[in-house]
This record gives C-alpha cells, structure tokens and sequence, in this order.
C-alpha cells in the first residue's frame, strides 16, 4: 500500500518496558510542510518522536517515508533513507569543535561533505566563525543551531527536531524558527515538538496536539490557533 504523504507514521502503540505511552498515535508530514507537535509535558511526544526514527519498540503501527514501508528499520538505515533527527537533549558533542560535531553528523556519507557543511555555514553564519570552538562554549541558540546543522549534514529530506528553541529568548527562537521555515522551503519537510506552541503554531502547516499518548487535535496550525476549546487548553487562553 502506498501513502500520499512524505512521512506517515500511523496508529503507533509503544512505550517503555510493559507501559505503554503512544495511543494509536498518527503524525503524517507532506514534503517541503511543517508539521508540529504540541501538548502537555508527559504527553509523549519525544516518544513519537524516537518511534518516528525507530529508537523504540512499537507493538502496533506502521511507519512509511516517501511511500517505503520503513517499520523495521534502525535508526541509521532510517538516517540512508533520508531522516535526520535532532533529539531533545545531549544533541551536541560539548568538548568537540563546532566543525568536528558537523563532521561527525555527516559519518554516514562516504561522498564529500565540504558543500553541505558550506550550505550549514551559510544557515548559520555564525557557525562559521565558531568553527573551531568547542560547541560546548556556546550560547544555547549557537548549541541548538549546532544540532540542527549536524543533522542536516547527512542531506535529510526529513527533518525531526525535539525542542530546538529550548531555553534560547524570543529574539533566538524567532530567528531559529525562520531558518526553520528557510530549510522547509528548500523542500525538506519538518517534523518538530515545541513548547513554544503558539508561536510554533504560527508557522505549521499542519499541528498536532497530543494528550497522554493520543492525537486529541489535528488541523492546520491557524485552525488550531483559532479554535477557543485548544487555545484555553493548551495555549494558555
Ligand atoms: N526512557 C524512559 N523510560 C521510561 N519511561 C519514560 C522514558 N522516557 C519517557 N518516559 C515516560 O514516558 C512518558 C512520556 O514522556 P515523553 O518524554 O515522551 O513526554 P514529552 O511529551 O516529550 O514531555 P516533555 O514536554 O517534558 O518533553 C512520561 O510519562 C515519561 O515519564
Ligand atoms: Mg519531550
């Protein structure tokens, strides 16, 4: 069977040990789209999000990437097929060089990484000049962009970041979701978790809300900033 969206990962059921976290959990992302997940802390979905990428065990559900059943694949054959993912936390190398923590994003790759590290650089200026400094000296903003740049040395055509403006001001996560925006447009799709959720809203195509494993709202990010039911829930009024 094939699948109309880029990602598609359906009536996901899995979690930790016997407990289980994901609810028939669905989350599909269509190429060059931002598809974003809100909801509670606890909700699980940094666990949809490992799922996605294959870091756990699913009893019940199906993942496909451009129309390719990947289910049963490890997170690195996932990475050949074309996804990158940027996990919550521990998502730099600290002691290394920023331009050792691109190198090694890219450890897949048997082709010349320098383009893609220039494509990075061109993303992230400041990266650039920070090359040689070890990422763990950064700002938090400069460490997140960090991630995100490692992750995008392998050239995924799907993009999953897990918080990427956690703990960075208003004026570092304005200018990451823009550089967020600029990846998509390149085509690349995005699959990410905010916190931020209005403002992560502002900018889905397409926003999830899970609650305690389970999708409990799915409708374009302007629907959901306009719906009164979410906004008092879980936007804060
Ligand atoms: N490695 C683990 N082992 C056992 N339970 C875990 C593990 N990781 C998460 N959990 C539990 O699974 C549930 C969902 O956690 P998860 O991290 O997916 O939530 P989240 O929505 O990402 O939360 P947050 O907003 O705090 O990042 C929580 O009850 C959590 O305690
Ligand atoms: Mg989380």
């Amino acid at each position: 069977m094939s699948d109309s969206h880029y990602l598609s990962a359906t009536g996901m059921r899995g979690g930790y040990g016997k407990a289980d976290i994901l609810d028939n959990c669905t989350l599909t992302v269509d190429k060059g789209q931002i598809a974003v997940i809100v909801g509670p802390n606890g909700a699980g979905k940094s666990t949809a999000m490992k799922a996605v990428f294959g870091m756990l065990h699913l009893r019940q559900g199906r993942v496909t990437l451009d129309g390719e059943d990947i289910t049963a694949l490890s997170p690195q054959d996932r990475v050949k097929k074309g996804m990158g993912f940027v996990p919550q936390v521990n998502n730099v190398f600290p002691s290394m060089s920023v331009e050792e923590n691109l190198e090694m994003g890219a450890f897949i790759r048997e082709n010349d990484i320098r383009t893609t590290m220039e494509q990075v650089f061109d993303l992230f200026p400041v990266l650039k000049d920070k090359r040689r400094q070890p990422a763990g000296e950064l700002s938090g903003g400069q460490r997140q962009q960090v991630a995100v740049g490692r992750a995008l040395m392998t050239q995924p055509r799907l993009l999953m970041l897990d918080e990427p403006t956690a703990g960075v001001s208003p004026i570092v996560m304005d200018e990451l979701f823009d550089r967020i925006i600029e990846i998509a447009r390149s085509g690349i799709s995005i699959l990410m978790v905010e916190q931020n959720a209005r403002q992560a809203l502002e900018i889905a195509d397409i926003g999830y809300v899970l609650v305690q494993g389970a999708n409990r709202y799915t409708d374009t990010g302007q629907a959901l900033l306009a719906d009164p039911e979410v906004r008092r829930t879980f936007l804060g009024g």
